[in-house]
């Protein structure tokens, strides 16, 4: 397999500017809405390239502002992850699941070889708004750092650190809020910390390549190290370095850092923020108060950003179409289920979180409800999902056409659709209401797949004879049609 991720952001900058995915903004612009607001109307077509805001009012040129790093590009994510080779969508999940099957445990570096220590504010000297953090919406409850980030936290009594991607909102210069939704690690950490009556300590990158986001954007196993995920992407170690004010580890490689506690039932009003669905979250509510007692950069760092809105604006939509598809897919892999042909997490559907479509053969009586359930409740694929849809193997899953066509052909709504109620969701999920009702929700498992118990009498599709197909193809070019013929999987065979 080739091994060639980029190891830190400025790898992966360079990589991306060599491939014309890049492009750089020289002109000032405002924190306050303007640097979002560029980068939802670049975004709205789809692919489109990152954005570099060299200059930020007040800041000058000292930070670099990154935004829609992956957003809904395929070429990005593919680069993101040493799979430039990878010419379809789920080819990339192919690949990123065999990455997810790698673990490489990370291995420390000492302080003076670590770049974010270049620059050290420790105590008093602390002022998280030295860096240009950006307002994104105009309803957004205050400046959010920490949109694109990572989080690290330890369990109190197991002692293994978990990698999470969680916002941050700016209080003051070294007070933020931490918002982690229900029944996410950092959450758990924090409460059970509480409940021995003891704070919890607190990393945060808010600089980082987007190939840490693919593990700790993702649901893994609550008894595996992500830091080992993480090595796994990057065929190599993760480099830590020991934090100064906790007891911590701090990726050496991230642009910026922060580290903090929150004390024992330390909490304060957070948000709303415009968010993966496309709307205000939850209204302000309480959020973990984080007291920041260190934070470091590289020289001239760069702030990396996500922006949250309906696609193709959505930063979350082709990382969450391939990671989520890999994770699932594994998940149903270990449990043993077979025939599985593939896995999409669609990313138009509330940044890849609203509908997973999972293709497979069809191989004995109730297999595909199987894999409806399984596919709906495992831990890649449990949180918040609405729309679980099952089709057979000639129906590719990234491919909304042929899914309607599926659904349109194959299922029968009233035999076809199970409900399941009270579910993991959010406080984010805008159709439960009042706010109060959630983070509860349910699910629709669809079955699109021909009907099992009549499998061998289901109308037959209309495919092109094999034979025919062959010699159309091989005449392309006397019939002047120009182009290559298309590639067609489901043929009739011995006609
Ligand atoms: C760009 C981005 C921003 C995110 N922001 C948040 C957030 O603010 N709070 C949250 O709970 N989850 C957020 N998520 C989703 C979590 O990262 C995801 O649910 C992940 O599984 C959390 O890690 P955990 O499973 O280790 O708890 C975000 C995901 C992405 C890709």
């Amino acid at each position: 397999m080739e091994r060639a991720a980029p190891q830190d952001l400025r790898e992966w900058l360079d990589r991306v500017a060599q491939a014309d995915e890049l492009v750089v903004v020289d002109a000032e612009v405002d924190w306050d809405q303007e640097m979002a607001a560029i980068t939802y109307l670049w975004t709205r077509r789809p692919g489109a390239p990152a954005l570099l805001f060299r200059r930020v009012r007040g800041y000058g040129d000292r930070v670099r502002c990154l935004w829609n790093l992956l957003g809904s590009s395929v070429r990005r994510m593919a680069l993101t992850l040493g799979a430039a080779h990878c010419a379809s969508a789920m080819e990339l999940v192919q690949y990123t699941r065999d990455l997810f099957r790698q673990r490489i445990p990370p291995v420390w570096v000492p302080p003076d070889r670590a770049p974010v220590y270049e620059n050290r504010q420790l105590g008093d000297q602390v002022d998280v708004l030295s860096l240009p953090v950006p307002k994104h919406w105009p309803r957004d409850g205050g400046r959010y750092g920490g949109t694109f980030d990572v989080v690290l936290t330890r369990d109190p009594e197991r002692g293994w650190i978990n990698v999470g991607t969680y916002r941050m909102m700016v209080h003051d210069r070294n007070h933020v809020g931490l918002y982690v939704s229900p029944g996410k690690d950092a959450r758990l950490h924090v409460e059970r910390a509480w409940a021995r009556g003891e704070p919890a300590e607190v990393v945060a990158c808010w600089g980082v390549p987007p190939a840490w986001l693919v593990v700790s954007s993702q649901g893994f196993p609550k008894t595996e190290s992500e830091l080992e995920y993480i090595g796994g992407v990057l065929g190599r170690p993760l480099e830590l370095v020991q934090g100064l004010t906790t007891s911590l580890p701090i990726p050496a490689r991230a642009e910026v850092a922060l580290e903090g506690v929150i004390r024992p039932g330390a909490t304060r009003l957070e948000g709303p923020f415009g968010e993966f669905t496309g709307y205000y979250g939850r209204p302000e509510d309480h959020a973990f108060l984080v007291e920041v007692t260190g934070l470091y950069s590289r020289h001239q760092p760069i702030l990396t950003n996500a922006l949250m809105a309906d696609y193709p604006s959505n930063e979350q939509a082709m990382l969450y179409a391939v990671a989520r598809s890999a994770r699932i897919w594994e998940d149903l892999e270990r449990l043993g289920i077979p025939g599985i042909r593939g896995v999409w997490a669609h990313p138009a559907a509330a940044g890849g979180f609203g509908v997973t479509v999972v293709s497979l053969e069809q191989r004995y009586a109730g297999h595909a409800p199987q894999v409806l359930a399984l596919a709906a409740q495992c831990p890649g694929g449990a949180y918040y999902t609405k729309w679980i849809i099952a089709v057979d193997e000639d129906v590719d899953p990234s491919d909304m056409d042929q899914v309607l066509w599926a659904l349109s052909t194959r299922c029968n709504p009233a035999e076809d659709i199970d409900v399941l109620r009270q579910t993991w969701s959010t406080w984010l999920d805008p159709t439960q209401n009042p706010p109060e009702k959630r983070p509860y929700g349910s699910k629709a498992l669809i079955n699109a797949c021909k009907e099992h118990r009549f499998l061998h009498q289901f109308s037959p599709r209309t495919r092109l004879a094999r034979s025919v197909y062959e010699r159309v193809r091989s005449r392309w070019a006397e019939l002047g049609l120009g182009g290559q013929p298309p590639e067609v999987v489901a043929l009739e065979e011995g006609r």
